[in-house]
């Protein structure tokens, strides 16, 4: 394939390698083809002449990681993915009573952290409630979308009527074709940037509910155990840890216990 600038499997390789030493996520080696087309558009914006030149640029140019990072994450997400995780949540929520913290570990662009406020609120009757919401992520323009709450009317479009009636108001003028989240749904959640990786986490106080959905994915089995491991140290024994549809921690019995679909408690409390 004919290509701007020349992209070799060493090129490749240490982009791989500085991704798993800055996020943990292992890049297949299927992914070059993306990892060209995500980072030509920094090396064009950056009028840099080349890969080298880029991945220089990269090791001495502090800014350059956080580019780095939002380049080459996998975003994908949706309000009520995986649906029965926030039936599970509204369970969770009946046998609570007093105060609860949520922390959603990978929100991307925030509908999974609206989703679990949306679930809140209507488990309460209200958006005044005694549940703290936390969401993180570790690609800032992710978290720039999720905190202005603002979508394309196609993203609510799978949401039942009342629900959107509820938790969204329309654009108007320049915002025509998007809707917003209701303020008071806005307040429910804290949104702020945290590598999984980072030695410490802003949140070490007890967490009764993790969603860590679809990130895990990403790491290769060490980075997984040693990830699991701290988030369910937060959890009390009687706390939840959600993963995504495909993340199965089955090889880690000395953390966790399956409680229900892609659910599981803490183990060794
Ligand atoms: C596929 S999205 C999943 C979004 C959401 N949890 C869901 O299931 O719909 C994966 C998210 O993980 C984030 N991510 C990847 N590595 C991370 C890390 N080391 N620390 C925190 N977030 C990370 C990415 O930026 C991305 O937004």
């Amino acid at each position: 394939m004919d290509r701007e600038f020349s992209y070799t499997r060493k090129h490749f390789d240490a982009v791989r390698a500085k991704l798993y030493e800055l996020a943990g996520i292992t890049l297949a080696t299927s992914k070059d083809a993306l990892v060209y087309s995500r980072l030509v558009r920094r090396i064009r914006n950056l009028n840099l002449s080349g890969f080298p030149d880029y991945l220089s640029y990269l090791d001495t140019t502090p800014s350059e990681t956080q580019e780095f990072i939002n380049a080459l994450t996998t975003n994908l997400t949706s309000f009520f993915r995986e649906a029965h995780h926030f039936e599970i949540l509204k369970n969770f929520l009946q046998e609570r009573t007093g105060k609860v913290k949520i922390w959603c570990v990978a929100s991307s662009t925030g509908e999974e952290a609206y989703s679990i406020a949306i679930a809140v609120a209507e488990h309460y009757g209200r958006f005044n409630t005694p549940v703290e919401i936390i969401a993180s992520d570790i690609d800032s323009n992710v978290l720039a979308t999720a905190s202005a709450g603002i979508y394309t009317m196609d993203r609510i479009e799978s949401i039942n009527l009342h629900r959107r009636k509820q938790f969204f108001h329309r654009g108007k003028g320049n915002q025509a074709g998007n809707v917003r989240v209701v303020p008071e749904l806005k307040r429910m959640v804290k949104f702020s940037k945290i590598n999984l990786l980072d030695t410490k986490w802003p949140t070490t106080s007890g967490v009764d509910v993790i969603f860590c959905r679809n990130v895990m994915i990403y790491f290769d089995k060490p980075t997984q155990l040693a990830v699991l491991t701290r988030l369910v140290a937060l959890l009390p024994k009687d706390g939840i840890y959600i993963a995504g549809h495909s993340e199965n921690f089955s090889s880690f019995p000395q953390l966790v216990r399956l409680a229900g679909q892609t659910t599981y408690y803490p183990v060794g409390r």
